[in-house]
């Protein structure tokens, strides 16, 4: 049994070694196989995340953490910035129920939409996105706060065609 939950910041010091972990699946990927080995953010700034964000945490029923979701609100609008789920976990539907608990809060908080940036082609990205009822935005109808993530991205070294910005509409 998977519980989502809020974190807490005594969960920081696991979310490191999650999202290396969960890099390992961009090892399927020639272009995207340095993902793998990328810096990913440490405890303290995680830490920092749980403190003035919001990050969920999908907890198993031995105590051990399988993923996370970090987001934040802007304009009105709850924008993910990260998701991951350890590779011993991932194909369970717990990045779902991550991104569900999400959406279902930002209903709650009556925001207007959720947000994020992915990969357009990659099965575990924009295509699962789509099938949880996200759109891809066309350039010119992307928000100023999606099109900094977007270029950020392509400072960090992602291939720009192959990244786009998502929105799912909140009634
Ligand atoms: C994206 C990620 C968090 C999904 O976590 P997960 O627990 O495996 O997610 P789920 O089991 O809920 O599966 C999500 C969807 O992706 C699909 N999927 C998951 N792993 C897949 C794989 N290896 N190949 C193809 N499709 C895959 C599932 O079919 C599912 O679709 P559905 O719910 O419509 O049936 C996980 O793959 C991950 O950590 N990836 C690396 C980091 C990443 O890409 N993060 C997202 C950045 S935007």
């Amino acid at each position: 049994m998977m519980t989502i939950r809020l974190a807490q910041p005594a969960d920081a010091a696991a979310l490191p070694a999650i999202e290396r972990s969960a890099a390992e699946l961009f090892r399927l990927d020639p272009q995207l196989a340095w993902l793998a080995d990328a810096e990913v953010p440490d405890a303290t700034q995680h830490l920092r995340a749980i403190e003035q964000m919001y990050v969920w945490v999908a907890d198993s029923a031995d105590g051990q953490l399988a993923g996370f979701l970090r987001a934040l609100e802007i304009d009105h609008q709850l924008h993910v910035e990260e998701l991951s789920v350890s590779q011993h976990f991932q194909g369970q539907g717990i990045g779902r129920a991550l991104v569900s608990a999400a959406i279902e809060h930002a209903r709650q908080k009556q925001l207007t939409a959720v947000t994020l940036t992915t990969f357009r082609d990659l099965p575990w990205n924009a295509p699962f996105y789509q099938r949880m009822g996200f759109t891809l935005l066309p350039p010119e109808g992307t928000e100023a706060h999606l099109l900094d993530a977007l270029k950020a991205e392509i400072i960090h070294g992602l291939p720009s065609e192959r990244r786009c910005a998502m929105r799912l509409l909140l009634a």
